[in-house]
């Protein structure tokens, strides 16, 4: 396939194949049990189901010119599976590891191995709650955890990573950055 600059100059398109392919992509994943979400201990988390947590990412998304893939398994081989593809078919991880937060080296190396930018969400304040809720296995590793927000902290999440790729791909796209960093502390 031609680069896409190529493709821009000789046909009109609609969108530019080079700002489809610019598209930030991240995936959602939601660990075990939050497919009953809505009817599961509703005074914790909620009377929201998952499909209508997932419509609200998805909206914001959408306003953010962000592409989400929105996945919920109750196995930690299918989440650690999901993980490890994401590095060559995403550009971050929102992830809610739910009970395996609390028990999995696996996911929490999954994580780590892929290297992509990864925010933790906890619909409920995990801190607040019992004992063996308080560690989180996963924690040492994504950029940011947010917790106690309930749905809130999954489009809190997409911001933050949105604007991390961002700031992120743009200091790469600058080469000048470096030597201006260079200049202001006066070195070479
Ligand atoms: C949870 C908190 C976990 O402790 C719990 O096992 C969950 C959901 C939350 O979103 O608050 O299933 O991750």
């Amino acid at each position: 396939m031609p680069p896409c600059w190529t493709l821009s100059c000789e046909i009109d398109l609609a969108y530019p194949v080079c700002e489809q392919n610019d598209m930030l992509r991240i995936r959602v994943l939601h660990g075990p049990n939050l497919n009953l979400l809505g009817t599961r201990e509703q005074s914790i988390y909620g009377t929201m189901s998952l499909d209508a947590m997932d419509s609200a990412i998805t909206k914001l998304a959408e306003e953010l010119a962000v592409k989400v893939d929105l996945r919920q398994s109750n196995s930690e081989s299918e989440l650690v599976t999901w993980i490890q593809e994401a590095r060559t078919e995403c550009d971050g991880i929102i992830i809610n590891p739910a009970a395996y937060t609390h028990t999995s080296v696996a996911i929490r190396d999954a994580i780590a191995a892929v290297g992509l930018p990864t925010v933790e969400v906890h619909l409920s304040n995990i801190h607040q709650r019992e004992d063996f809720r308080h560690q989180s296995y996963v924690a040492g590793v994504p950029i940011g955890q947010i917790s106690g927000f309930g749905l809130t902290g999954y489009l809190l999440a997409l911001r933050g990573l949105q604007e991390h790729r961002t700031t992120s791909r743009s200091q790469k796209k600058t080469p000048a950055s470096a030597t201006s960093r260079r200049a202001a502390r006066g070195t070479r």
